[in-house]
């Protein structure tokens, strides 16, 4: 196979990774992609450092072992942990969800005050908070961990009464902030979109960095010369555990059924 046929890979820890997944088949239809979801370590969000870097190696070395031409690290609490430590051993272009979300949310706000939702090792890395800061020094940044969010999004507690509590309990130092953009800065928050914006004053914007991520993926392809002419795509998925709940679930984060899972051993 061609080098720039080789398939991009993209992981996360379960299913949220699946939303970056979408906006890369959106936005690059032609490109080969393998998933894998490490379902059976699932959360990330609350382990130590140690914990997701080494996690996140054997992810990026499952996928390689697939001939993956650029890695995708579709998880923010991976990235905010592990992404250095991949971009410096593999020698593969590698790319992360918090710099394109970061620069997302910055070009959007007119106040200068941004609020990042995150899980705990998001939040505590201060990842978003370099990466904004990098960007324009002068933003003032508020980070918010969510930890109840992704048990929610994993339950499809995506509306409802308890949802719509937590999110307030979670939303209201941010109000009190005074955000006018805040970073869905973990891969399951996009599916509380809905609860979050009805609980955020309506001008506030809610930041993905799903398709920021996709557009940066296409640039650095093309700087790579490794954009993909394959006719027809495949798209393989790989899970560390319980295939046919993924199977349910992902069709509730692509908006369409999974075909192909398959059961893996990191
Ligand atoms: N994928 C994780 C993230 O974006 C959320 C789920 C987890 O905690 O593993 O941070």
């Amino acid at each position: 196979m061609s080098p720039s046929n080789r398939p991009i890979g993209v992981f996360d820890s379960g299913l949220g990774g699946l939303t970056v997944l979408k906006a890369l088949q959106q936005l690059l239809p032609q490109e080969n992609t393998v998933y894998l979801g490490d379902l059976a370590r699932l959360p990330y969000g609350n382990k130590s450092a140690e914990v997701v870097c080494r996690y996140a190696q054997e992810a990026a070395a499952f996928l390689l072992g697939h001939s993956i031409k650029l890695l995708v690290v579709a998880c923010n609490t991976a990235s905010a942990l592990a992404l250095e430590g991949l971009q410096k051993r593999l020698s593969i272009p590698v790319v992360g969800v918090i710099v394109p979300g970061a620069q997302q949310a910055a070009k959007h706000t007119r106040n200068g005050r941004i609020a990042v939702l995150g899980t705990l090792g998001t939040i505590r890395s201060k990842a978003y908070h370099r990466a904004l800061l990098d960007i324009q020094p002068s933003l003032c940044v508020f980070a918010q961990p969510c930890p109840l969010f992704v048990p929610l999004v994993e339950e499809g507690w995506l509306q409802g009464e308890v949802t719509t509590l937590v999110a307030r309990h979670y939303i209201q130092p941010v109000i009190e902030f005074g955000a006018d953009t805040v970073v869905l800065g973990c891969t399951h928050y996009p599916l509380l979109a809905p609860t979050l914006e009805a609980v955020l004053c309506p001008e506030v914007q809610l930041v993905d960095s799903a398709v920021a991520t996709a557009q940066h993926v296409s640039t650095l392809l093309r700087l790579h010369a490794l954009c993909a002419n394959t006719p027809q795509a495949s798209h393989l998925c790989f899970v560390t555990d319980e295939p046919e709940r993924f199977a349910q679930q992902a069709e509730r984060f692509l908006g369409h059924p999974l075909s192909n899972i398959l059961l893996c051993r990191l």
